[in-house]
Protein backbone atom coordinates (compact mmCIF):
# COMPACT_ATOMS: atom_id res chain seq x y z
CA UNK A 1 0.00 0.00 0.00
CA UNK A 2 2.67 2.22 0.29
CA UNK A 3 5.95 2.90 -1.79
CA UNK A 4 9.87 2.99 -0.86
CA UNK A 5 9.57 7.19 -0.97
CA UNK A 6 6.57 6.89 1.77
CA UNK A 7 8.20 4.46 3.40
CA UNK A 8 11.28 6.70 3.67
CA UNK A 9 9.09 9.68 5.13
CA UNK A 10 7.50 7.55 7.16
CA UNK A 11 11.07 6.93 8.86
CA UNK A 12 11.80 11.41 9.29
CA UNK A 13 8.90 11.55 11.19
CA UNK A 14 8.13 10.70 15.19
CA UNK A 15 5.81 7.94 15.67
CA UNK A 16 3.60 7.80 16.16
CA UNK A 17 1.73 10.29 13.41
CA UNK A 18 -1.69 9.98 11.23
CA UNK A 19 -0.44 9.79 7.69
CA UNK A 20 -3.43 11.19 4.94
CA UNK A 21 -3.43 10.11 1.72
CA UNK A 22 -4.64 12.85 -0.04
CA UNK A 23 -5.01 11.17 -3.28
CA UNK A 24 -7.08 8.62 -2.21
CA UNK A 25 -9.52 10.82 -0.69
CA UNK A 26 -9.68 12.77 -4.16
CA UNK A 27 -10.21 9.75 -5.71
CA UNK A 28 -13.28 9.06 -3.24
CA UNK A 29 -14.34 12.43 -3.93
CA UNK A 30 -14.53 11.81 -7.46
CA UNK A 31 -16.27 8.95 -6.54
CA UNK A 32 -19.14 10.44 -4.33
CA UNK A 33 -19.65 13.18 -7.01
CA UNK A 34 -20.20 11.40 -10.04
CA UNK A 35 -22.46 8.40 -8.17
CA UNK A 36 -24.55 11.47 -6.81
CA UNK A 37 -25.22 13.90 -9.46
CA UNK A 38 -26.85 11.15 -11.23
CA UNK A 39 -29.80 11.95 -8.93
CA UNK A 40 -28.65 15.77 -8.34
CA UNK A 41 -28.49 14.70 -4.57
CA UNK A 42 -26.40 17.20 -2.17
CA UNK A 43 -23.88 16.09 -0.31
CA UNK A 44 -22.52 17.24 3.05
CA UNK A 45 -19.10 16.18 4.56
CA UNK A 46 -19.66 15.43 8.08
CA UNK A 47 -16.70 17.31 9.95
CA UNK A 48 -17.01 14.79 13.20
CA UNK A 49 -15.23 12.70 11.44
CA UNK A 50 -12.19 14.55 10.46
CA UNK A 51 -11.26 18.36 10.47
CA UNK A 52 -7.93 18.81 9.96
CA UNK A 53 -7.25 21.89 7.53
CA UNK A 54 -6.02 20.03 4.54
CA UNK A 55 -9.02 17.60 4.17
CA UNK A 56 -11.76 20.06 4.68
CA UNK A 57 -10.35 22.38 2.20
CA UNK A 58 -9.69 19.39 -0.41
CA UNK A 59 -13.63 18.52 0.30
CA UNK A 60 -14.59 22.61 -0.13
CA UNK A 61 -12.81 22.89 -3.51
CA UNK A 62 -14.85 19.29 -4.44
CA UNK A 63 -18.05 21.59 -3.73
CA UNK A 64 -19.57 19.32 -0.50
CA UNK A 65 -21.82 21.36 2.03
CA UNK A 66 -20.14 21.05 5.62
CA UNK A 67 -22.55 19.24 8.51
CA UNK A 68 -21.58 20.79 11.77
CA UNK A 69 -22.37 19.84 15.02
CA UNK A 70 -20.38 22.42 16.91
CA UNK A 71 -19.75 26.47 16.86
CA UNK A 72 -16.29 25.73 16.45
CA UNK A 73 -16.84 23.47 13.41
CA UNK A 74 -19.24 26.33 12.29
CA UNK A 75 -16.36 28.77 12.51
CA UNK A 76 -14.21 26.60 10.96
CA UNK A 77 -16.70 25.32 7.85
CA UNK A 78 -16.43 29.24 7.68
CA UNK A 79 -13.05 29.93 7.45
CA UNK A 80 -11.92 26.63 4.98
CA UNK A 81 -13.98 28.46 2.52
CA UNK A 82 -17.49 26.80 2.78
CA UNK A 83 -20.32 29.35 1.94
CA UNK A 84 -23.13 29.85 4.91
CA UNK A 85 -25.42 28.50 2.36
CA UNK A 86 -23.60 25.11 2.57
CA UNK A 87 -23.47 24.96 6.32
CA UNK A 88 -25.85 22.80 8.61
CA UNK A 89 -25.70 22.96 12.18
CA UNK A 90 -26.90 19.62 14.19
CA UNK A 91 -26.84 18.24 17.42
CA UNK A 92 -29.45 17.29 20.53
CA UNK A 93 -27.20 19.88 22.54
CA UNK A 94 -26.63 23.08 21.08
CA UNK A 95 -25.58 26.21 23.51
CA UNK A 96 -26.84 29.71 23.02
CA UNK A 97 -23.53 30.44 22.33
CA UNK A 98 -23.08 28.10 19.45
CA UNK A 99 -26.99 28.72 18.02
CA UNK A 100 -25.44 32.86 17.73
CA UNK A 101 -22.71 31.92 16.08
CA UNK A 102 -24.51 30.22 13.56
CA UNK A 103 -27.24 32.78 13.01
CA UNK A 104 -24.37 35.09 12.93
CA UNK A 105 -23.62 33.51 10.02
CA UNK A 106 -26.73 32.55 8.74
CA UNK A 107 -26.42 29.28 8.21
CA UNK A 108 -28.59 27.04 5.74
CA UNK A 109 -30.29 25.03 7.85
CA UNK A 110 -30.72 24.14 11.75
CA UNK A 111 -31.04 20.76 12.35
CA UNK A 112 -33.88 20.70 15.24
CA UNK A 113 -34.23 17.71 18.09
CA UNK A 114 -37.32 18.90 20.69
CA UNK A 115 -39.68 21.72 21.14
CA UNK A 116 -37.29 23.54 23.81
CA UNK A 117 -34.30 23.68 21.86
CA UNK A 118 -36.51 24.91 18.76
CA UNK A 119 -37.91 27.69 20.97
CA UNK A 120 -34.52 28.97 22.28
CA UNK A 121 -33.28 29.02 18.51
CA UNK A 122 -36.77 31.12 17.56
CA UNK A 123 -35.39 33.34 20.69
CA UNK A 124 -32.31 33.58 19.42
CA UNK A 125 -33.37 34.67 16.20
CA UNK A 126 -36.02 37.17 17.23
CA UNK A 127 -33.14 38.85 19.38
CA UNK A 128 -31.34 39.22 15.83
CA UNK A 129 -34.10 40.33 14.01
CA UNK A 130 -33.76 37.39 12.07
CA UNK A 131 -35.68 33.73 10.65
CA UNK A 132 -33.60 30.86 11.30
CA UNK A 133 -34.44 27.90 8.67
CA UNK A 134 -34.85 24.61 10.30
CA UNK A 135 -35.36 20.99 9.83
CA UNK A 136 -37.20 18.55 11.95
CA UNK A 137 -35.15 15.65 13.39
CA UNK A 138 -36.91 12.75 13.50
CA UNK A 139 -36.52 9.51 15.24
CA UNK A 140 -37.37 7.21 12.40
CA UNK A 141 -37.47 4.29 14.82
CA UNK A 142 -35.68 1.75 12.39
CA UNK A 143 -32.75 -0.46 13.49
CA UNK A 144 -29.47 -0.13 12.06
CA UNK A 145 -26.86 -3.53 12.01
CA UNK A 146 -23.67 -1.59 13.79
CA UNK A 147 -22.35 -1.17 17.50
CA UNK A 148 -24.64 -0.51 19.58
CA UNK A 149 -22.72 2.98 20.56
CA UNK A 150 -23.44 4.43 17.11
CA UNK A 151 -26.93 3.39 16.34
CA UNK A 152 -29.22 6.30 16.35
CA UNK A 153 -32.48 5.84 15.06
CA UNK A 154 -34.36 3.79 17.47
CA UNK A 155 -36.67 5.37 20.33
CA UNK A 156 -34.69 4.66 22.97
CA UNK A 157 -31.58 6.41 21.42
CA UNK A 158 -31.74 10.00 22.50
CA UNK A 159 -31.29 11.72 19.38
CA UNK A 160 -34.21 12.96 17.41
CA UNK A 161 -37.74 13.69 17.56
CA UNK A 162 -40.46 10.63 18.34
CA UNK A 163 -43.75 10.49 15.82
CA UNK A 164 -45.49 10.60 18.73
CA UNK A 165 -44.29 13.97 19.83
CA UNK A 166 -45.07 15.58 16.10
CA UNK A 167 -48.25 17.00 17.07
CA UNK A 168 -47.25 18.84 19.43
CA UNK A 169 -44.26 20.18 17.28
CA UNK A 170 -46.42 21.54 14.84
CA UNK A 171 -48.57 23.30 17.31
CA UNK A 172 -45.59 24.93 18.78
CA UNK A 173 -44.24 25.64 15.74
CA UNK A 174 -47.20 27.35 14.67
CA UNK A 175 -46.68 30.63 17.10
CA UNK A 176 -42.62 30.93 16.46
CA UNK A 177 -42.25 33.86 14.07
CA UNK A 178 -38.75 33.33 13.58
CA UNK A 179 -38.24 29.51 12.27
CA UNK A 180 -38.98 28.60 8.97
CA UNK A 181 -39.69 24.68 8.40
CA UNK A 182 -37.71 23.73 5.25
CA UNK A 183 -36.52 20.52 6.14
CA UNK A 184 -36.93 16.48 7.74
CA UNK A 185 -34.06 15.26 8.64
CA UNK A 186 -32.96 11.50 9.78
CA UNK A 187 -29.81 9.50 10.62
CA UNK A 188 -30.16 6.01 11.74
CA UNK A 189 -26.25 5.49 12.96
CA UNK A 190 -22.82 4.96 11.53
CA UNK A 191 -20.82 2.22 10.07
CA UNK A 192 -23.92 0.56 8.07
CA UNK A 193 -22.59 -2.16 5.27
CA UNK A 194 -25.81 -3.62 5.31
CA UNK A 195 -27.59 -1.13 2.17
CA UNK A 196 -31.16 -3.06 3.57
CA UNK A 197 -30.98 -0.58 6.17
CA UNK A 198 -31.08 2.19 4.37
CA UNK A 199 -34.11 0.64 2.25
CA UNK A 200 -35.49 0.54 5.65
CA UNK A 201 -35.46 4.10 6.45
CA UNK A 202 -36.38 5.27 2.53
CA UNK A 203 -39.52 3.33 3.18
CA UNK A 204 -40.15 4.81 7.20
CA UNK A 205 -39.29 8.49 5.56
CA UNK A 206 -42.15 7.53 3.16
CA UNK A 207 -44.56 7.21 5.58
CA UNK A 208 -43.47 10.17 7.98
CA UNK A 209 -43.67 12.65 4.88
CA UNK A 210 -47.21 10.79 4.15
CA UNK A 211 -48.13 11.92 7.79
CA UNK A 212 -46.70 15.63 6.97
CA UNK A 213 -48.93 15.85 3.65
CA UNK A 214 -52.06 15.13 5.41
CA UNK A 215 -51.85 18.19 7.27
CA UNK A 216 -50.59 20.17 4.08
CA UNK A 217 -46.71 20.06 4.46
CA UNK A 218 -44.26 19.31 1.81
CA UNK A 219 -40.52 20.49 3.11
CA UNK A 220 -37.74 21.66 0.39
CA UNK A 221 -35.58 19.24 1.57
CA UNK A 222 -35.52 15.51 3.29
CA UNK A 223 -31.74 14.40 5.45
CA UNK A 224 -31.13 11.38 5.31
CA UNK A 225 -27.93 11.46 7.39
CA UNK A 226 -25.17 9.69 6.77
CA UNK A 227 -23.90 6.49 7.53
CA UNK A 228 -22.77 4.20 4.93
CA UNK A 229 -20.12 2.18 6.00
CA UNK A 230 -16.13 1.00 4.98
CA UNK A 231 -14.66 -1.92 4.60
CA UNK A 232 -12.07 -2.26 7.88
CA UNK A 233 -10.71 -5.66 7.12
CA UNK A 234 -10.00 -5.48 3.05
CA UNK A 235 -9.02 -2.10 3.06
CA UNK A 236 -6.49 -2.28 0.11
CA UNK A 237 -9.12 -4.39 -2.00
CA UNK A 238 -12.02 -1.71 -1.20
CA UNK A 239 -10.56 1.85 -0.62
CA UNK A 240 -13.63 3.41 -1.86
CA UNK A 241 -17.10 2.55 -1.06
CA UNK A 242 -20.03 1.76 -3.46
CA UNK A 243 -21.11 4.99 -3.63
CA UNK A 244 -23.21 3.65 -6.74
CA UNK A 245 -25.41 1.27 -5.10
CA UNK A 246 -25.80 3.43 -1.79
CA UNK A 247 -27.28 6.24 -3.59
CA UNK A 248 -29.52 3.58 -5.89
CA UNK A 249 -30.93 2.37 -3.00
CA UNK A 250 -32.67 5.86 -2.03
CA UNK A 251 -33.09 6.43 -5.73
CA UNK A 252 -35.19 3.31 -6.11
CA UNK A 253 -37.16 2.98 -2.92
CA UNK A 254 -37.66 6.79 -1.48
CA UNK A 255 -40.29 8.81 -2.95
CA UNK A 256 -39.59 12.55 -3.09
CA UNK A 257 -42.06 15.06 -3.90
CA UNK A 258 -42.31 17.64 -6.78
CA UNK A 259 -38.91 19.80 -6.48
CA UNK A 260 -38.07 18.33 -2.99
CA UNK A 261 -34.07 17.70 -2.57
CA UNK A 262 -32.89 14.49 -1.00
CA UNK A 263 -29.12 15.69 0.94
CA UNK A 264 -26.94 13.23 2.64
CA UNK A 265 -24.23 13.66 5.55
CA UNK A 266 -21.34 11.40 4.69
CA UNK A 267 -18.77 11.28 6.84
CA UNK A 268 -16.59 7.98 7.52
CA UNK A 269 -17.24 6.69 3.86
CA UNK A 270 -15.50 9.83 2.42
CA UNK A 271 -12.11 10.29 4.66
CA UNK A 272 -12.22 6.59 6.72
CA UNK A 273 -9.77 5.18 4.17
CA UNK A 274 -7.73 7.92 3.74
CA UNK A 275 -5.81 7.83 7.08
CA UNK A 276 -3.36 5.66 8.34
CA UNK A 277 -1.91 5.50 11.67
CA UNK A 278 1.94 4.93 11.98
CA UNK A 279 3.56 3.30 14.92
CA UNK A 280 6.62 2.13 15.69
CA UNK A 281 7.21 -1.25 17.89
CA UNK A 282 8.55 -0.69 21.49
CA UNK A 283 8.62 -3.76 22.58
CA UNK A 284 7.99 -7.62 21.75
CA UNK A 285 7.37 -9.60 24.77
CA UNK A 286 6.70 -13.32 24.36
CA UNK A 287 3.76 -14.64 26.10
CA UNK A 288 2.43 -18.06 26.36
CA UNK A 289 -0.70 -18.54 23.81
CA UNK A 290 0.48 -15.29 21.71
CA UNK A 291 3.29 -12.63 22.10
CA UNK A 292 2.58 -8.96 22.94
CA UNK A 293 4.05 -6.06 19.82
CA UNK A 294 3.79 -2.99 22.34
CA UNK A 295 3.65 -0.18 19.99
CA UNK A 296 3.95 3.58 21.05
CA UNK A 297 0.38 4.55 19.65
CA UNK A 298 -2.50 3.84 22.06
CA UNK A 299 -5.82 4.77 22.57
CA UNK A 300 -5.02 8.17 23.03
CA UNK A 301 -4.01 8.06 19.50
CA UNK A 302 -6.86 5.84 18.21
CA UNK A 303 -9.95 5.08 20.50
CA UNK A 304 -11.99 3.34 18.08
CA UNK A 305 -10.98 -0.41 19.50
CA UNK A 306 -11.45 0.21 23.06
CA UNK A 307 -14.54 2.04 22.71
CA UNK A 308 -16.32 -0.08 19.94
CA UNK A 309 -14.29 -3.16 19.51
CA UNK A 310 -13.55 -1.61 16.19
CA UNK A 311 -11.63 -3.89 14.09
CA UNK A 312 -8.97 -2.06 12.03
CA UNK A 313 -6.32 -4.10 9.90
CA UNK A 314 -2.64 -3.90 11.23
CA UNK A 315 0.28 -4.37 8.79
CA UNK A 316 4.13 -4.67 10.02
CA UNK A 317 5.50 -2.48 7.08
CA UNK A 318 9.04 -3.31 8.29
CA UNK A 319 8.98 -7.01 8.44
CA UNK A 320 9.85 -9.44 5.33
CA UNK A 321 10.88 -12.21 7.24
CA UNK A 322 8.39 -15.28 5.91
CA UNK A 323 8.23 -16.22 9.86
CA UNK A 324 4.59 -15.82 10.63
CA UNK A 325 3.56 -15.43 14.25
CA UNK A 326 0.72 -14.32 16.62
CA UNK A 327 0.51 -11.13 18.01
CA UNK A 328 -1.49 -9.08 20.08
CA UNK A 329 -0.82 -5.93 19.24
CA UNK A 330 -1.17 -3.22 22.10
CA UNK A 331 -0.70 0.32 23.12
CA UNK A 332 1.00 1.74 26.46
CA UNK A 333 -1.51 2.75 28.24
CA UNK A 334 -2.57 1.12 31.66
CA UNK A 335 -5.71 0.04 30.24
CA UNK A 336 -6.75 -3.64 29.28
CA UNK A 337 -8.50 -2.23 26.62
CA UNK A 338 -5.62 -0.40 25.20
CA UNK A 339 -5.39 -3.18 22.70
CA UNK A 340 -5.70 -2.82 18.98
CA UNK A 341 -5.77 -6.07 17.82
CA UNK A 342 -5.67 -9.62 19.54
CA UNK A 343 -4.38 -12.97 17.97
CA UNK A 344 -3.15 -11.57 14.77
CA UNK A 345 -0.76 -13.26 12.62
CA UNK A 346 2.15 -10.64 11.53
CA UNK A 347 5.48 -11.18 10.36
CA UNK A 348 8.03 -12.24 12.72
CA UNK A 349 7.86 -8.54 14.55
CA UNK A 350 10.69 -6.77 16.30
CA UNK A 351 11.83 -3.49 18.35
CA UNK A 352 12.05 -0.66 15.73
CA UNK A 353 9.48 -2.35 12.73
CA UNK A 354 7.04 0.28 11.96
CA UNK A 355 3.43 -0.57 12.10
CA UNK A 356 0.26 0.70 10.30
CA UNK A 357 -2.92 0.55 11.69
CA UNK A 358 -5.37 1.00 8.20
CA UNK A 359 -9.00 2.90 7.59
CA UNK A 360 -8.00 5.73 10.12
CA UNK A 361 -8.96 8.81 8.73
CA UNK A 362 -12.51 8.64 10.18
CA UNK A 363 -12.92 9.08 13.98
CA UNK A 364 -9.29 8.67 14.43
CA UNK A 365 -7.07 12.14 15.04
CA UNK A 366 -10.21 14.04 15.91
CA UNK A 367 -11.54 11.58 19.26
CA UNK A 368 -7.65 11.55 20.52
CA UNK A 369 -6.72 12.56 23.65
CA UNK A 370 -3.90 13.75 25.62
CA UNK A 371 -4.64 11.03 28.76
CA UNK A 372 -1.37 10.57 30.64
CA UNK A 373 -0.06 14.02 29.88
CA UNK A 374 1.01 12.15 25.98
CA UNK A 375 1.39 14.45 23.28
CA UNK A 376 -1.52 15.09 21.00
CA UNK A 377 -0.70 13.31 17.88
CA UNK A 378 0.53 14.84 14.84
CA UNK A 379 -0.70 14.45 10.85
CA UNK A 380 0.98 14.24 8.26
CA UNK A 381 0.12 13.74 4.58
N1 LIG B 1 -25.19 12.76 10.58
C1 LIG B 1 -25.42 12.59 11.88
C2 LIG B 1 -26.61 13.19 12.49
C3 LIG B 1 -24.52 11.84 12.66
O1 LIG B 1 -24.75 11.67 13.94
C4 LIG B 1 -23.37 11.27 12.05
C5 LIG B 1 -22.40 10.51 12.83
C6 LIG B 1 -23.17 11.50 10.68
C7 LIG B 1 -24.12 12.24 9.97
C8 LIG B 1 -21.98 10.94 9.94
O2 LIG B 1 -22.04 9.56 9.92
P1 LIG B 1 -20.99 8.69 9.06
O3 LIG B 1 -21.29 8.94 7.60
O4 LIG B 1 -19.63 9.12 9.42
O5 LIG B 1 -21.28 7.30 9.47
N2 LIG B 1 -17.06 7.74 16.53
C9 LIG B 1 -17.81 6.67 15.94
C10 LIG B 1 -18.84 7.15 14.95
C11 LIG B 1 -19.80 8.16 15.50
C12 LIG B 1 -20.79 8.64 14.47
C13 LIG B 1 -21.59 9.76 15.00
N3 LIG B 1 -22.52 10.33 14.08
C14 LIG B 1 -16.85 5.67 15.32
O6 LIG B 1 -15.65 5.84 15.45
O7 LIG B 1 -17.26 4.68 14.74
Amino acid sequence: MFNTQEIARFKETPTPFYYYKLELLEETLNAVKKASSLYDYHIHYAFKANTNTEILELIQKNGLGADCVSGNEVKKAIECGFTSEQIVFAGVGKTDAEINIALDHNIFCFNCESIPELEVINELAAVKGKTAQIALRINPNVAANTHAYITTGLEENKFGINMWELEDVLVALADMKNVNLIGLHFHIGSQITDLNDFKGLCLRVNEIQEWFYERQIIVKHINVGGGLGIDYENPMENPIPDFNAFFKVFKDFIELRHQQELHFELGRSIVGQCGTLVSKVLYVKNGVKTNFAIIDAGMTELIRPALYQAVHSIENLTSNSSKIKRYDVVGPICESSDCFGKSLMLSNTKRGHYIAIHSCGAYGEVMASQYNLRDLVKAVY
